[in-house]
């Protein structure tokens, strides 16, 4: 397909996108390429915490690119060294290593978990990982994903994933052998529609792995970096897991990940892990950038403020409409459609000017800025109510 100038077809078509081609971003806006104007509630899937082109990050990145772009990673770099000791020094880990996406980081947290079974319980390699959990796209994290869409795929898959279930530790103490390794999850199942797992199922969660000697890994891709109004979930609960995984808001809309680990847990020999791009200096300046700002205390409780806010608008809207549950915390919400109407929704939106995601046919999830003010928060509100009377209306006629 080639819309106007645009050569659709030279791309791979591996998802349904609407033929609307973006130029230009700023804080919670996005334009298109015929000057139309969006509020953006996606934000590159909660990847720019701080909006579009935030200048901190923009400016870490100019200053950075007219320094040293890399130097190879067989050689330490400046901001490399120093996002590492950043994210050291304000979280329960000792270690850091870079990657440059979510499944890189996740596809290192499983080889650290099997790597230390390996050395300390008799090769035990098993993680147990949960239904509806999204931990990427590579081959071993699809596998350790529980989204239904991906079991067909790509057979035969990584073997080693014990699926349990979100909030059921009965169902993770059933999984455990002298194979188990680890117990990973996302403490929000994000892709799955934003399914929390509670603090106390955390707590308990840390309880059992340490009974049993078992690594606890968070995937934090999602609600890591302030997203829920803590600079990291695992915070909520009280509790310190033994590896995290960080991604999306990490760079402030450029492609940074890591892996983190406990002095205990971060076991990588030489030869283990690496990577061309791991750890460059451009990427880690953005993260430096980013984490300045984000990991401030008054951010953080604006984040928690501002989410509050978001949330009992949404509950508004439900409770005006007759739709469900508002689930999440901080600025990882979900509204409960009780109806598979999450895609007519984001395309109407679309057509209005607002940017809505709807993980699953009945639910919608909102992940703007970090910054977003309460005004843009009300117009999308609007937007959505003005969406959802027009559908009540369509539905009482038929
Ligand atoms: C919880 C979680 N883990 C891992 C990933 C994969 O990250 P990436 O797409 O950067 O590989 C995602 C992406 O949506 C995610 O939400």
């Amino acid at each position: 397909m080639t819309h106007g100038t645009h050569p659709f077809d030279a791309l791979m078509d591996i998802t349904t996108r609407p033929p609307t081609v973006f130029v230009r971003g700023e804080g919670s806006w996005l334009w298109d390429d015929k000057g139309k104007r969006y509020l953006d509630f996606i934000q590159g899937w909660a990847v720019n915490c701080l909006g579009h082109s935030p200048p901190d990050v923009v400016e870490a990145l100019a200053a950075q690119a007219r320094l040293l772009l890399t130097p190879s990673p067989a050689f330490y770099n400046a901001p490399s060294l120093k996002l590492a000791k950043a994210l050291v020094d304000r979280s329960c880990f000792d270690q850091v290593f870079f990657t440059n996406s979510g499944a890189e980081a996740n596809e290192g947290a499983i080889k650290l978990a099997r790597k230390y079974g390996a050395l300390h319980r008799n090769g035990a390699y098993e993680i147990i990982t949960f239904e509806g959990a999204f931990h990427g796209r590579t081959l071993a994290t699809m596998s350790a994903s529980g989204k239904k869409a991906f079991e067909p795929l790509f057979e035969p898959k990584v073997s080693g994933f014990p699926k349990a279930r979100l909030n059921d530790l009965a169902s993770v103490k059933r999984l455990i052998s002298d194979k188990t390794i680890g117990v990973m999850l996302e403490p929000i199942q994000g892709e799955a529609g934003v399914w929390p797992a509670t603090d106390q199922f955390l707590r308990d969660l840390r309880t059992l792995t340490q009974e049993h000697g078992l690594l606890l890994i968070f995937d934090e891709i999602q609600t890591g970096m302030g997203r829920t109004g803590k600079l990291f979930h695992y915070e909520h609960a009280g509790i310190e897991p033994d590896i995290m995984t960080l991604g999306k808001g990490i760079g402030g809309g450029v492609p940074l990940a890591a892996l983190l680990a406990t002095e205990a847990a971060s076991c990588f020999e030489h030869g283990d892990q690496g990577g061309t791009f791991n750890g460059n200096p451009l990427m880690c300046a953005a993260g430096l950038a980013v984490l300045q700002k984000v990991g401030a205390p008054d951010f953080l409780k604006s984040v928690v403020d501002t989410g509050l806010f978001l949330e009992s608008e949404l509950q508004r809207i439900s409770a005006r409409h007759g739709l469900g549950e508002v689930r999440g915390k901080g600025l990882l919400l979900a509204l409960d459609l009780k109806m598979p109407i999450g895609a007519s929704i984001v395309a109407q939106a679309l057509e209005d000017g607002v940017l809505l995601n709807s993980p699953q046919l009945d639910a919608l999830r909102f992940m703007p800025a970090l910054n977003i003010n309460r005004d843009e928060i009300t117009g999308m509100i609007d937007c959505l109510d003005a969406i959802l009377t027009r559908m009540g209306a369509a539905r009482r006629v038929a």
